[in-house]
């Protein structure tokens, strides 16, 4: 292995790098990026990497894009801090909230600002506790997430969150939070069931579960469109129509979670469109501000605010915020992004894109070494399997997702290895026709390079 160069030495001694392997990463060092341009990425070296994560499904204008660079430094220059606490208010988290609120696919009263997905999906968690109590329904509490659901990592959206690696040994989840199965028809169908069955046995699931804790006391539900960090999982057609009847019935507040789905990703302007369904809240983040600035939202609706509404009468303020709730550069930053999606028909543009991405994402399930391809809009994923007829993971130890990544990036093609040997593929928004045929191209002579390995070290099933 080459010895570290500078920066990578001490990267590795001076950070913890989220998502990582600590001890391996001390061999291998981190690659460093240097600077982005379009939807090119460029390590110290100068090579080139197509970006085809848009970072972490967050970069949607690309790299370079000057105007919003500028919108940041005018408001830096202008304003460069104000906050929303003790009745202050100012302008870019305004006009912000009422772009949100024009756009939003269901009525939206209010939209409350924080920093990250994390903090948002935390602050839905807190906000729906605090409307049932405002509602004298103080035993109504439970939150229901699915199992594989991505919703962050702090200590309430970590137990959202229903991943292995991200409650054990972190104590989580905490109480008060279940989960309901995942809609992988791919892995979790019985043999032969239908895609249609295989929704409404999920359903039923659901209903269980909740009939079995009691319906008094399960608050909300919560869900990403399409599922991302857990695999891009997309649900079969009827999944959320059916799944929606459940929570109606039992009076339980829909979250839906669009920090990766939100602004076009899945052709439509929200994901939940797009899957056929109506929530009461959305969390918003990543394209919110094309990831330029970290800035996240929860929009609500009526019954929210005026929960909040009683409870300021009863306590006499509401308790809850954070210092960049709502930052005015961040805003501005936000704005600006918001105003380009309009102006450049970003969405419909991608929309006409989506096609070619899904073709050629579906090509490559023809691949040896790939089990499903799956996806939908602009993202995608393959799940690679060391048989392919009868669906058989490859032994996790092997890393061979983690050994197609590397091939990848020698290839000059970023792409992410997530939840055991899944390919990962969500590029910037603004990716064009020739860049889609190009990010596949990559793909597949990596795919081909990590058949070639996986088969000299037999990892194939016979
Ligand atoms: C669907 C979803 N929700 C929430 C989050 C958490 O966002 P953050 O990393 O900004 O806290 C993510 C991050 O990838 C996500 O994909």
């Amino acid at each position: 292995m080459a010895p570290l160069t500078n920066l990578q030495t001490r990267a590795v001694e001076t950070l913890i790098h989220p998502y990582t392997n600590q001890v391996t990463l001390r061999e291998t060092g981190p690659l460093v990026i240097e600077r982005g341009e379009g939807v090119f990425i460029y390590d110290t070296d100068g090579k080139a990497y197509i970006e085809g994560m848009a970072g972490l499904w967050c970069t949607a204008l690309g790299y370079n894009n000057e105007e919003l660079v500028q919108a940041a430094a005018a408001q830096m220059r202008k304003l460069p801090f104000a906050h929303l606490f003790t009745a202050k208010s100012h302008d870019p988290a305004i006009e912000l909230a009422e772009k949100l609120k024009e756009i939003a696919p269901v009525p939206i009263s209010k939209v409350f600002f924080c920093n990250s997905g994390s903090e948002a999906n935390d602050s839905q968690m807190k906000l729906v506790w605090y409307m049932n109590n405002a509602l004298g329904r103080p035993d109504k509490k439970k939150i229901i997430s699915r199992q594989k659901a991505y919703h962050g990592v702090t200590i309430a959206s970590a137990s959202l969150t229903g991943l292995p690696n991200n409650h054990i040994d972190f104590d989580l989840p905490i109480a008060r939070v279940l989960h309901t199965s995942c809609p992988h028809h791919y892995r979790f169908a019985h043999e032969g069931e239908s895609e249609e069955d295989f929704a409404t046995r999920l359903a039923a699931d659901l209903e269980e579960l909740i009939l079995r804790e009691g319906p008094d006391t399960v608050a909300a539900f919560i869900a990403e469109p399409v599922m991302g960090a857990g695999g891009v999982i997309v649900p079969p057609n009827t999944y959320f129509p059916k799944i929606m009847a459940v929570c109606a019935k039992y009076d339980i507040y829909m979250i839906s979670d669009e920090v990766i789905c939100g602004f076009g990703r899945l052709g439509t302007p929200f994901g939940c469109t797009a899957l056929g369904y109506k929530p009461h809240s959305l969390t918003v983040a990543k394209a919110l501000s094309s990831a330029y600035l970290p800035i996240a939202g929860l929009m609500i609706p009526d019954e929210m605010y005026q929960a909040l509404i009683i409870e300021s009468k009863k306590i006499g303020t509401f308790g809850h915020g954070f210092t960049y709730s709502g930052h005015p550069v961040a805003a501005a930053v936000a704005i600006k992004t918001l105003e380009i999606y309009k102006r450049d028909r970003i969405f419909e543009t991608a929309a006409a894109r989506m096609p070619l991405f899904q073709k050629r994402l579906k090509e490559l399930g023809e691949h040896p070494l790939v089990g499903e391809a799956r996806g939908m809009g602009l993202v995608g994923a393959l799940e690679l399997a060391a048989d392919k007829r009868k669906k058989q993971p490859f032994d996790g130890k092997k890393g061979v997702g983690a050994q197609a990544v590397r091939h990848a990036e020698a290839e000059g093609l970023i792409v992410r290895v997530i939840g055991g040997d899944i390919i990962s593929i969500c590029p910037p928004m603004i990716i064009a026709l020739a860049e889609i045929n190009e990010l596949f191209d990559r793909l597949g002579r990596a795919l081909d390079k990590t058949l070639d390995w996986a088969k000299r070290e037999q990892l194939l099933a016979a």
